[in-house]
Order: C-alpha cells, then sequence, then structure tokens
C-alpha cells in the first residue's frame, strides 16, 4: 500500500523516511511505527490525526457528510434495506442472496433465547439501576455460558458468538427494561422480525396479546440499521484494543457498551431528550446557546458536534424524515420536536457554531422518535449497543482474522525524575 515517503529531519539532525500508504478512498496515512527506531513517539492525545487500523467495513467522510458500510451509502441503506441484511453486510463483507439472508435470519432468530440461568443474573440488580449497568454486567456474563465459542482462532467459532450476540442483545434489553418496571420477562418469539420481537418483549406482558404497529416496526428497524456500524469511534476501537488482548468476543462487546455510556458518545441520545426537557421552550434556547458557547460553562448542546463530521451527520439526516413520519403516522404531538427544531435552525445560524462546524449529529433526533414509540430515555443508549454490537464484533472479527498486536500506546512522561526513599 506504499508508493510514496515522507520525509522526516529529526531534531537530531537525521533524515528518515517513513512510508505513506494509501488506501482505496480518503486521506492517504504516514506510517509512523519506524519512529520509534529513531528514538521518539508520536504524540496525538484524543487520536485526532491516528489511524489505529486499516479497514474495510466503513468509511466517513466527515467534511462531505458520507457515511458507507461496505461501499453502500447510509442512505441508500436505510431506503433500500434493513437491519439484518445491513448485519450481514457488515460481517460478510456483501449483501446476501435470497437464500443466505433467509438463513441469516433463521440463524439470529434461533439465537435469540438466552441460558435461563441469565435470568436469574438480574435478581442482583436494583430495580432502579441504570440499564446500561445492567447490560454491560448481563453481556460480559454470556461468556460465562458459551465456552463452546471460546477458540477465537477459529472463524467458525467467531461467527457464531456473533450470531449469538446480534440475536441476543434485544433480549438481555428488554430484560434491563422488565426488570426496570417489575414486569415479567418475556421470552422472544421466532414469528416476528428482529424489530418487532424487540418491542414485543419491551412492552408485550403474558396478560394478553401485544401487536406490534408496522410503523413502529419500521421506525425501529431503521434506527438499528443507522446506529449499526461508524468506523473507529471510542467505543468500537475499546472493542478492537479489548480484542488484542485475545479477550473472548462477550467481554470485548461489554467493554464497548462501557464506553458507549459515555455522555460525549453513546450517552448522548439520553442526554438530548433530558437537555430538551430542561430548556423547555423555544423562549428558552437563548439562554441555552449562550450556556453552550460559555467556555467557563462545562454545558455542551448534547446532539451537536462531532468528531468526525463537520457537515451534516447523515444519520441525522435520515432521523429526522423518520422523525417527522413517526409522529405523523403515530399522531404524536412531542413538543420537545418543535423546540429541537428550532434549537437546530437557531444553532445553524449562529457563528460560533458555524465556525466550529457543529451540525446535529446522529443521537439528535433519534431520542424524539425512540421517545414517540414509547422507549423510556434510560433505555436510549441500551438500544444503541444492541444496534452497535454488529458493528463492534465485525471490527473484532476483521482485527483477528488477520495478523495484529496487542494495542498498547506509549506516552510522554511529564512526572518526577528518579528519587531516592526518604519517609516523611
Ligand atoms: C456519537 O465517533 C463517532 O463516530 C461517534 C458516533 C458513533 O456513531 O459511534 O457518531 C456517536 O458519539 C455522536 C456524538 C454524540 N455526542 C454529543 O452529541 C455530545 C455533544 N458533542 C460534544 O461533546 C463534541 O462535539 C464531541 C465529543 C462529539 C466531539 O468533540 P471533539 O471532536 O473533541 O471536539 P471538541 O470538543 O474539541 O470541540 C471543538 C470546539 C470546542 O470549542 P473551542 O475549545 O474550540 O472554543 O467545539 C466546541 C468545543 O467546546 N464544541 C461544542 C460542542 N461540541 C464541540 N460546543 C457546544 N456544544 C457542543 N455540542
Amino acid at each position: 500500500m506504499a508508493d510514496q515517503n515522507a520525509t522526516l529531519t529529526l531534531p537530531t539532525g537525521e533524515v528518515i523516511e517513513l512510508p505513506v500508504l494509501r488506501g482505496s478512498y480518503g486521506p492517504d496515512v504516514i506510517d509512523v511505527s519506524g519512529l520509534l527506531k529513531a528514538g521518539f513517539f508520536t504524540y496525538d492525545p484524543g487520536f485526532m490525526s491516528t489511524a489505529a487500523t486499516d479497514s474495510t467495513i466503513t468509511y466517513i467522510d466527515g467534511d462531505e457528510g458520507v457515511l458507507l458500510h461496505r461501499g453502500y451509502s447510509i442512505e441508500d441503506l436505510a431506503e433500500n434495506s434493513n437491519y439484518l441484511e445491513t448485519c450481514y453486510l457488515l460481517w460478510y463483507g456483501e449483501l446476501p442472496s435470497k437464500m443466505q439472508k433467509q438463513e441469516f435470519v433463521t440463524s439470529i432468530t434461533r439465537h435469540t433465547m438466552l441460558n435461563e440461568s441469565l435470568a436469574h443474573f438480574f435478581d442482583g440488580f436494583h430495580h432502579n439501576a441504570h440499564p446500561m449497568a445492567m447490560m454491560c454486567g448481563a453481556v460480559g456474563a454470556l461468556s460465562a455460558f458459551y465456552h463452546d465459542v471460546m477458540d477465537i482462532r477459529s472463524e467458525h467459532h467467531r461467527e457464531i458468538a456473533a450470531h449469538r450476540l446480534v440475536a441476543k442483545m434485544p433480549t438481555l434489553a428488554a430484560m434491563c427494561y422488565k426488570h426496570s418496571i417489575g414486569q415479567p420477562f418475556m421470552y422472544p418469539r421466532n414469528d416476528l422480525s428482529y424489530a418487532a420481537n424487540f418491542l414485543y418483549m419491551m412492552f408485550g406482558t403474558p396478560c394478553e396479546d401485544y401487536t406490534v404497529s408496522p410503523a413502529v416496526e419500521e421506525a425501529m428497524d431503521r434506527i438499528f440499521l443507522l446506529h449499526a456500524d461508524h468506523e473507529q469511534n471510542a467505543s468500537t476501537s475499546t472493542v478492537r484494543l479489548a480484542g488484542s488482548t485475545g479477550a473472548n468476543p462477550f467481554a470485548c462487546v461489554s467493554a464497548g457498551i462501557g464506553a458507549l455510556w459515555g455522555p460525549a458518545h453513546g450517552g448522548a441520545n439520553e442526554a438530548v431528550l433530558r437537555m430538551l426537557d430542561e430548556i423547555g421552550t423555544v423562549e428558552n434556547i437563548p439562554m441555552f446557546i449562550d450556556k453552550a458557547k460559555n467556555p467557563d460553562d462545562p454545558f455542551k448542546l448534547m446532539g451537536f458536534g462531532h468528531r468526525v463530521y463537520k457537515n451534516f451527520d447523515p444519520r441525522a439526516k435520515v432521523m429526522k424524515a423518520s422523525c417527522d413520519d413517526v409522529l405523523a403516522e403515530l399522531g404524536v404531538k412531542d413538543p420537545r420536536l418543535a423546540v429541537a427544531m428550532e434549537l437546530e435552525q437557531i444553532a445553524l445560524s449562529d457563528p460560533y457554531f458555524a465556525e466550529r462546524k457543529l451540525f446535529p449529529n446522529v443521537d439528535f433526533y433519534s431520542g424524539i422518535i425512540l421517545s414517540a414509540i414509547g422507549i423510556p430515555t434510560s433505555m436510549f443508549t441500551v438500544i444503541f449497543a444492541v444496534s452497535r454490537t454488529i458493528g463492534w464484533i465485525s471490527h473484532w472479527h476483521e482485527m483477528i482474522s488477520s495478523p495484529y498486536k496487542i494495542g498498547r500506546p506509549r506516552q510522554l512522561y511529564t512526572g518526577e525524575l528518579p528519587r531516592p526513599y526518604r519517609a516523611k
């Protein structure tokens, strides 16, 4: 992949040549691994300009607002595909034939049930435990049940683990919700689609039939699809780093869930709704815009800005269109939508946000849709985790499938010089 070099003159006067690697799309990268021999590290807190790996799964052009999964645009997939087909694409690299899709859907459907012992796991959680706390624990605990797929060197074992994770995440997520409201767990149903099954396990009860509205089922599937993968984001990088030690896939995904929970990342969708509730009315927006612009105020506009997108997040555009459709279809009037739309207009016309290229991201509208279909705010990031599991495990699989090294960044040490021990 290297067809030219970058020349670097070191403070010592030494001149070194660093290979410039060219991918199939997007910026070239400079391979700095040779710097160590010259006695230097690179320094890039937050990895703002660091490529940690090469990958064929997802491509993002932040300036153009482009998101491709295996070359297919997110707009195309949202329009023509569904979540499980996109899962197949992310894992296997190609869209499935009719037969392949049917086999894949059947495999996922037949893996949705959990070992019954896992249900008792939830007895240890208080009802008011945050569902993400329960998910971190429950998903990590899957590795206590599936020893038969722990040889990560086996592609077949990796595939079974992936199918199990994609299939069981909705069941675990619904159990977190049911536990938090003191209702009995609902077993998955093999006659329902992935999205409908999740909604059934969330809102169904043993006392009466529960039918999922097609509009809600479609909206749920689209939300799953839009959150499926996003290149080397913080939680995916966490899964890759955990996987580079040889940890099992369930433990790696549990680590990813922990990273996703933060309000700067996947926790933003929950934070957006809490922010809209705090703003309350359109009249209060200017006060919150001022807070967001105040460097001495830690408040940030949740759902705005992105490390990579310096344009509209293409997922936010699709999400906003879905928002209008779902609310109209369900006849839901959510005053927060009016506040969100006015907030977006005011922010986008304010130089502070324009200069910093802060646009709405995927989390800005997703919470309004999730609220409209009855999902409680505390479950928003859990749903993000359910959806992103295919992205996490596909990146893990991609890394493990080729020679890899344990991820172990270095540092710039700024601490004490060596000093002898003397009791104070
Ligand atoms: C996701 O990486 C991914 O791909 C993530 C994700 C995925 O699918 O995996 O897309 C999902 O995490 C989306 C992002 C969700 N988070 C939020 O909505 C939280 C609010 N956003 C910010 O926390 C922030 O924008 C980040 C964390 C998303 C990005 O932060 P960066 O890239 O580190 O940018 P920065 O903090 O250096 O900000 C640059 C400037 C700063 O001002 P100055 O110091 O230059 O004066 O922009 C300001 C920031 O203060 N800024 C904001 C802001 N975001 C950045 N000011 C007000 N409100 C904001 N939301």
